[in-house]
């Protein structure tokens, strides 16, 4: 296959984990006879500093061109005097809206061998395995502000238009899966929760009779996401609601650094993400846990470029190397155990990625 791969690496860690990134996806390329064409671009605060925006027109054009788009991280302290509409995080959500990417895939498993870098008695990780189908381009986001002197607004607005494609991603998901969603909202309080409640039962019941439907309020799921993982499977929910609860996933199995997603429309390209941020404690370090950014990298080529395989041979990489111990600081657990850097552990997946055996005719 031939495909042009956008990498937009932005701010703090977001470059040092995308190299990783691009090294694996050099080797799958080169294992299993493709041609990615890799072309950068600028996002975030990179592009601010260079063009004066945080998605300079340029980026953008060159994103649409593309099959795929790897991004590492935006933000960091050093524009947090930018006015409000430059900040780097602007240009990310400018991204997702102009692809049209109303959907975020954040899925999440607990691996045995780190079961002890989580929080949690290792009874409560046993087969933790579920994905978070979060709305990326309404709620809360990307309605009217007002920032004044004395008071400031942001408007929670979704149509149900919004609401029911996400809920159709959420129901495809579930049924190639356990057939349950865990639908989040607030609704005892919030008119858009209502409405999502409302909206989510209906194409539910009218277009996938056999996935089972739970609601559930989101305090309360903040905190059974933490006493019963185990219990879920598919979590759908809104724009803000999902952001929160996806790094509370992390938590729960360890850290930030294991959290890869896909931001997918109805159209190509899709965008392909770390869950987490530019980390400016750990930037220029060379300790970053890469592993987020190259499971994401395994999202962009089978749910971007429909690669099966390959991203199963990048999956097999990272449980081989995880399960030998090759952790970066974040996830090490034995307090006398050797921490590997960011590049010592890509260099660990790029070794163990193997070609599946040929076919026999
Ligand atoms: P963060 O995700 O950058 O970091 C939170 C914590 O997790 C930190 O302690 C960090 O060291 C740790 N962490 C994150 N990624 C890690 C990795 N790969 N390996 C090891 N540890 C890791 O969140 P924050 O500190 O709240 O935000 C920092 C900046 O990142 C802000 O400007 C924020 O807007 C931005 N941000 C960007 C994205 C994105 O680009 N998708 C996502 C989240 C936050
Ligand atoms: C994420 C990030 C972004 C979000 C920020 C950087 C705009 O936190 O991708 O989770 O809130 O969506
Ligand atoms: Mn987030």
């Amino acid at each position: 296959m031939d495909a042009l791969i956008v990498l937009l690496p932005g701010d703090g860690i977001g470059p040092e984990v995308t190299r990783e990134a691009v090294r694996v996806l050099r080797a799958v390329a080169s294992l299993f006879g493709h041609e990615f064409r890799f072309q950068e671009a600028a996002i975030g605060g990179a592009a601010v500093d260079k063009h004066g925006e945080p998605l300079p027109a340029e980026t953008l054009e060159t994103c649409q061109g593309a099959d795929a788009i790897f991004l590492g991280a935006v933000g960091g302290d050093k524009w947090n005097d930018t006015p409000p509409h430059l900040r780097p995080e602007q240009g990310l959500l400018a991204l997702r809206r102009e692809l049209g990417l109303f959907a975020n895939l954040r899925p999440l498993r607990a691996i045995p061998a780190l079961h002890d870098a989580s929080p949690l008695r290792p009874e409560r990780l046993q087969g933790v395995d579920f994905v978070i189908v979060r709305e990326l381009t309404g709620g809360v986001y990307f309605g009217e502000r007002h920032e004044g002197e004395t008071r400031a607004t942001d408007l929670c607005k979704y149509d149900q238009h919004e609401i029911e494609r996400i809920a159709r991603m959420a129901g495809e998901i579930a049924s190639g899966r356990s057939k349950r969603i865990t639908s989040v909202d607030k609704a005892n309080v919030l008119a858009t929760s209502r409405l999502w409640r409302k909206t989510v039962e209906r194409v539910m019941a009218d277009e996938f009779p056999a996935v089972e439907l739970r609601h559930a309020l989101i305090d309360s799921t903040a905190m059974n996401l933490i006493t019963h993982p185990r219990d879920f499977d598919v979590i759908l929910t809104e724009n803000m609601f999902g952001d929160i609860l996806s790094d509370e996933a992390a938590g729960v199995v360890g850290s930030l650094g294991l959290l890869p997603s896909a931001s997918c429309g109805a159209e190509k390209p899709g965008v392909f993400e770390p869950v987490h941020g530019s980390a400016p404690d750990l930037t220029g370090k060379g300790i970053a846990n890469p592993y987020a950014a190259i499971l994401s990298a395994a999202l962009l080529l089978d749910q971007g470029l429909g690669l099966q395989l390959e991203a199963e041979a990048v999956r097999n990489a990272v449980d081989s190397a995880i399960g030998d111990g090759v952790l970066p600081l974040d996830i090490v657990i034995a307090e006398d155990a050797q921490a590997y850097s960011t590049t010592e552990t890509g260099s660990t997946v790029v070794e163990r990625i193997t070609a599946p055996p040929a076919s026999t005719p």
